[in-house]
């Protein structure tokens, strides 16, 4: 299944609800790339000033991140995509690698949530963090998300009627709270096992 919402929407939080719930992974473009920046691998370094701005990083680069990773063993029962596809020709690539092995999209979850909320829960959350003593997301400065929404609104935002067209799009209340929202998710894919 595929989380889809724009940036600070809770994908992340609901994500790992959910592997908890259908014990498959998470597959994390955002974190996959933060770690790859952290380890400084090629990968990491060619993306670090894209990520730090805002910016989306080239389609062939998270498209090879993601085909690499659903080929691993903890993928095989099914996995949840958070942050990808962020672009329509990421989500081509996604239907001809899943097409490939031979598997389908269950879900596509959309997290719908006012713009005008976003940096609230941005600004809360590089805050906890500066209060916990954990690092600060560069790109949660509030300058740098305003790039984050436009690149959501400019690219991303059209994938929703993409998966609206292909009969997928279960859309979300994300404006509830962090529990409404999991069992909203959860009584969707409930329905598709009826
Ligand atoms: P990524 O890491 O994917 O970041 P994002 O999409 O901008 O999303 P966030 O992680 O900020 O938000 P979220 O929706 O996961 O919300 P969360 O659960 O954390 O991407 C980062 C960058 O990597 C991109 O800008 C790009 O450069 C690059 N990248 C990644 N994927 C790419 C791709 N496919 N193609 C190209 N480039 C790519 O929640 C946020 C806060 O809100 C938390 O504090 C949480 O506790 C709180 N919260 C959550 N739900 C609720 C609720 N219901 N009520 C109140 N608070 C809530």
């Amino acid at each position: 299944m595929i989380l889809l919402g724009p940036p600070g929407a809770g994908k992340g939080t609901q994500a790992a609800r959910l592997v908890a719930r259908y014990n498959i992974p998470q597959l994390s473009t955002g974190d996959m790339l933060r770690a790859a920046m952290a380890a400084g691998t090629p990968v990491g370094l060619a993306a670090k000033e894209l990520v730090e701005s805002g910016k989306l990083v080239p389609d062939d680069v998270v498209v090879g991140i993601i085909r690499d990773r659903i080929e691993e063993k903890d993928a095989e029962n099914g996995f949840i995509l958070d942050g990808f596809p962020r672009t329509i020709a990421q989500a081509d690539a996604l239907g001809e690698m899943l097409a490939e092995k031979g598997v389908a999209l269950d879900a596509v979850i959309e997290l719908r949530v006012d713009q005008s909320k976003l940096v609230d829960r941005i600004m809360k959350r590089a805050e906890e963090a500066k209060a916990a003593g954990q690092p600060v997301r560069k790109d949660d400065d509030p300058e740098v998300f305003k790039d984050r929404l436009d690149a959501f609104n400019r690219d991303t935002a059209i994938v929703v009627p993409y998966y609206e067209k292909a009969g997928l799009l279960k859309v979300i209340d994300g404006m509830q709270s962090i529990d409404a929202v999991t069992q909203a998710i959860e009584l969707e894919l409930s329905a598709l096992d009826e």
